[in-house]
C-alpha cells in the first residue's frame, strides 16, 4: 500500500505513520527525519538545512524530491509505504506523481490529519518541555516562533494539498483531535487495514 500523512505541523503525522507502517509490515518515510539526520552531520549541507528548519521555512523543493526519489530507489519501499511530511507542495506532489507514473505505480490514499491550531502549538510545546524534562535535547523547530513559521508554510504551501488530492479521488480525511489510539483506527478504518 502507498500512503501519505497530510497535515499541519503536530498534527500527529509521525506517530500516525509509524504505527500505520507497523501495522502493514511497509516502510516509513518521513523527510523531516531524513532532514534532520542530515543536519546533524553538520557537512556545509546539514548547517544549511538545519538553518531552514529553525526558521520553520520548507527546504527546496530540489533537495527534497531529489532525496525522495534516491529513497524510493531501495528494496525496502517493493511492498509499499506512508510518506510523512511529503510532498508539502505543489510541486513535489507532481514530483512524485511522474516517479509513480514511471514506475506503473498510484497512491493509495492521501490521508489528511485535522486539528486546529491551539491545540497543534500546545503539542509542539509540550513535546519540547518534555524532551527537556527528560534530559534531551529538543527539536529546534520545537518552539512557539518557529512553530507560527512551520504553521504558515503549511497554509500557505501544503494546505493546497488538500484540494489537489481531492481532485484525484484519493483524500480522506480523519479527525487528528481524537486520541492517538482513536486516530489510528479511524486511520485503519479508511484504508480497510
Ligand atoms: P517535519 O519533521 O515533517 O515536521 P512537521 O510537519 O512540522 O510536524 P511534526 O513532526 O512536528 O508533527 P507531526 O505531524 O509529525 O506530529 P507528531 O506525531 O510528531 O518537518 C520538519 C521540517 O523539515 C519542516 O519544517 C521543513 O523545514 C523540513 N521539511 C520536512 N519535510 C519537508 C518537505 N517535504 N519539503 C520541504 N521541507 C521539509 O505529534 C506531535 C506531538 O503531538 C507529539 O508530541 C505527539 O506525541 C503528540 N500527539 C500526536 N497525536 C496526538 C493526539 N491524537 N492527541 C494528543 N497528542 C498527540
Ligand atoms: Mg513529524
Amino acid at each position: 500500500m502507498r500512503l501519505i500523512l497530510l497535515g499541519a505541523p503536530g498534527s500527529g503525522k509521525g506517530t500516525q505513520a509509524e504505527r500505520i507502517a507497523s501495522r502493514l509490515a511497509i516502510a516509513h518515510l518521513s523527510t523531516g527525519e531524513m532532514l534532520r539526520v542530515a543536519a546533524a552531520s553538520k557537512s556545509a549541507f546539514g548547517r544549511d538545512v538545519q538553518a531552514v528548519i529553525e526558521r520553520g521555512d520548507l527546504v527546496s523543493d530540489d533537495i527534497v524530491v531529489k532525496i525522495v526519489a534516491e529513497r524510493l530507489q531501495k528494496d525496502d519501499v517493493k511492498s509499499g509505504y506512508v510518506l510523512d511530511g511529503f510532498p508539502r507542495t505543489v510541486a513535489q506532489a507532481t514530483a512524485l506523481d511522474k516517479v509513480l507514473a514511471d514506475r506503473g505505480e498510484k497512491l493509495d490514499a492521501v490521508i489528511e490529519l485535522k486539528v486546529v491550531a491551539a491545540d497543534l502549538v500546545e503539542r509542539i510545546v509540550a513535546r519540547a518541555t518534555q524532551a527537556k524534562a527528560c534530559g534531551k535535547e529538543a527539536r529546534a523547530d520545537d518552539n512557539a516562533k518557529t512553530f507560527i513559521m512551520r504553521l504558515h508554510a503549511y497554509e500557505e504551501l501544503t494546505a493546497p494539498l488538500v484540494d489537489y488530492y481531492r481532485s484525484k479521488a484519493v483524500l480522506k480525511s480523519v479527525d487528528g483531535m481524537q486520541s492517538m489510539d482513536a486516530v489510528t483506527a479511524a486511520i485503519r478504518r479508511t484504508i480497510g487495514a
